[in-house]
């Protein structure tokens, strides 16, 4: 069996979701305030936070584990992997809350994954604590040895952290596609009278689903399908509620509660972190036309 597809069956490991669902419980129970998880997802850097966080532990980890590898070390050497181990450890902590963010968001596949991907990192961990226990205890043998370990259970937890996102698409934009696939001329979308105020409605650009939506005089036209995992905007709803977007309408998403400008399709609310795309509008004869927006986050209508 190649290894890829070994990693593929994990996703079909159903008795993993009771203690999945037990530790997205506990991540929501700990992680209420929408403010902080929105810090967590990465809203306000417009990229997951997770994949940045984890770049300080892993090179940690590892230069402490070369550092390791010198069988003719000496105190300094020793101190230096020692404190490799401490910043790994240390910095490990906003990695973990930012991941364990996402993994609350995720779908049931990505999360007995996603939950496979903790344990190994979590015993990592738990092998560096115990290595530098070890060695500050004067074992220095065992130390090694259970930073080593640490090392390997970091490599296997970084490649369920890729398989995550490159397999079970995690993590990454769900409507990159739309400004390239979305024709490029006007589309019809139907008679201007058909739009009942205030409420969402599904039409196709292209082979592109979009969510319309009028709003008295204002009409908007998004991608249908949110950035964070494809749930049907067309079926979310209305909010006004944003604060640094004032009286500007949004729409929430009926998945994970992602919520978007309308009128630029830029995220006011995670766990989506990439803006969604939006469309140019008019009216002509009566009906609405559409035409995709080369780049997102620039403002939709006109
Ligand atoms: S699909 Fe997750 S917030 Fe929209």
């Amino acid at each position: 069996m190649r290894p890829f597809s070994a990693l593929d069956r994990i996703a079909e490991w159903s008795w993993l979701d009771k203690p999945a669902s037990a530790l997205r419980d506990t991540v929501f129970a700990l992680l209420r305030n929408r403010r902080f998880r929105d810090v967590l997802h990465g809203v306000w850097l417009g990229h997951p936070l997770h994949p940045m966080m984890v770049q300080t532990p892993v090179g940690a980890f590892l230069f402490a584990g070369v550092i390791d590898a010198f069988p003719d070390r000496g105190a300094g050497e020793r101190r230096a992997a020692e404190s490799l181990i401490g910043l790994g450890l240390l910095t490990s902590i906003p990695a973990t809350l930012a991941g364990a963010a996402d993994f609350a968001q995720a779908h049931e596949e990505q999360q007995r994954t996603g939950l496979v991907h903790a344990v190994a990192n979590g015993a990592a961990l738990t092998s560096y604590l115990l290595s530098l226990r070890w060695r500050s205890g004067g074992a220095e043998r065992a130390g090694v040895l259970a930073g080593w370990t640490g090392l390997a259970l970091t490599a296997a937890g970084g490649l369920l952290g890729g398989h995550l996102s490159y397999h079970q698409s995690t993590g990454v934009n769900h409507a990159d596609a739309v400004p390239h696939v979305a024709p490029e001329e006007w589309t019809d979308l139907g008679a201007l009278t058909e739009l009942r105020d205030r409420v969402p409605s599904r039409r196709m650009v292209g082979e592109v689903p979009v969510v319309v939506l009028r709003d008295g005089a204002e009409l908007y036209v998004l991608a249908d399908r949110c950035s964070h995992a494809s749930g049907p905007l067309s079926r979310g709803t209305l909010s006004w509620q944003s604060e640094s977007s004032g009286n500007s309408p949004c729409l929430r998403c009926p998945w994970h509660g992602s919520v978007f400008r309308l009128s630029d399709g830029g995220v006011e609310h995670g766990p989506a972190t990439a803006p969604q795309p939006t469309f140019h509008t008019r009216v002509v004869d009566g009906h609405v036309q559409a035409r995709v927006r080369r780049i997102p986050g620039v403002p939709a209508g006109g």
